[in-house]
């Protein structure tokens, strides 16, 4: 869909999600994400960049599964993470938009939990290329884990947290081949009715993350 199409449909409230072809599966275990190997971080940071140009090609489960860990994933006894939170809030949950679902990372489980069983990408952003890339995540706050925050800090805070959760996947996919770009021009609201959030959660970005168009 174009992204004039988009514009005038979000700008109906209409920006709605494609059904999925088969049945979207309620729980999916990752398998373990592959921890030891990589590019050495000097040589990611010299490749990353973003980029706006995705193959069709799906993401292997095992890919995306040590996506999801680089991103925001378990990384230590007691819970830790491989992005900080003020506090430790661990306040941003990590939506993963592919074309069988949408579903939210838990970190603990490593594991995907259905919330929605359509193909939401296309409502993930007002650029074209979001609808067809194989992955899109959705980087969402719940204010309600920043109690101990003071108000008018959450916000930014939970920016913050997000942005780093981003450029773990930046890295991530610098080292493994992928291509990846984040993104703020999105109709919050329409992602949020697609995803089916609560008043307390907020859509801070999204991030499209696929193989390098041949
Ligand atoms: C907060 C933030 C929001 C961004 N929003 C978008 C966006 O909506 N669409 C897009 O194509 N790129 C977006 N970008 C990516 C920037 O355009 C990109 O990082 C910048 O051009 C520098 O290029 P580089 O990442 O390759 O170094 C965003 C980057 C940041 C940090």
């Amino acid at each position: 869909m174009s992204t004039l199409t988009k514009l005038a449909l979000g700008a109906m409230g209409q920006l709605r999600p494609r059904p999925v072809k088969g049945d979207a599966r309620k729980s999916i275990k990752l398998p373990a994400p592959d921890r030891k190997g990589g590019l050495p971080l000097m040589q990611a940071l010299a490749r990353r960049r973003s980029s706006r140009e995705f193959a069709r090609k799906p993401l292997p489960q095992p890919v995306l599964s040590s996506l999801l860990w680089a991103a925001f994933g378990v990384n230590r006894r007691g819970g830790g993470r491989t992005a900080p939170s003020a506090l430790d809030a661990q306040e941003i949950d990590v939506y993963v938009a592919l074309p069988d679902g949408a579903y939210r990372y838990d970190a603990k489980a490593h594991s995907l939990q259905l919330v929605a069983a359509s193909d939401l990408r296309r409502v993930t952003g007002y650029q074209d290329f979001v609808d067809l890339a194989p992955l899109d995540l959705v980087y969402v706050a719940d204010h309600r884990r920043m109690r101990m925050v003071p108000v008018a800090q959450r916000e930014s805070y939970a920016s913050a947290a997000a942005g780093a959760i981003a450029q773990n996947v930046y890295l991530y996919a610098a080292s493994a081949g992928l291509v990846t770009v984040i993104r703020a021009w999105i109709d919050r609201s329409a992602i949020a009715d697609a995803l089916g959030l609560e008043h307390d959660q907020q859509v801070l970005l999204s991030q499209t993350v696929g193989y390098p168009k041949a």
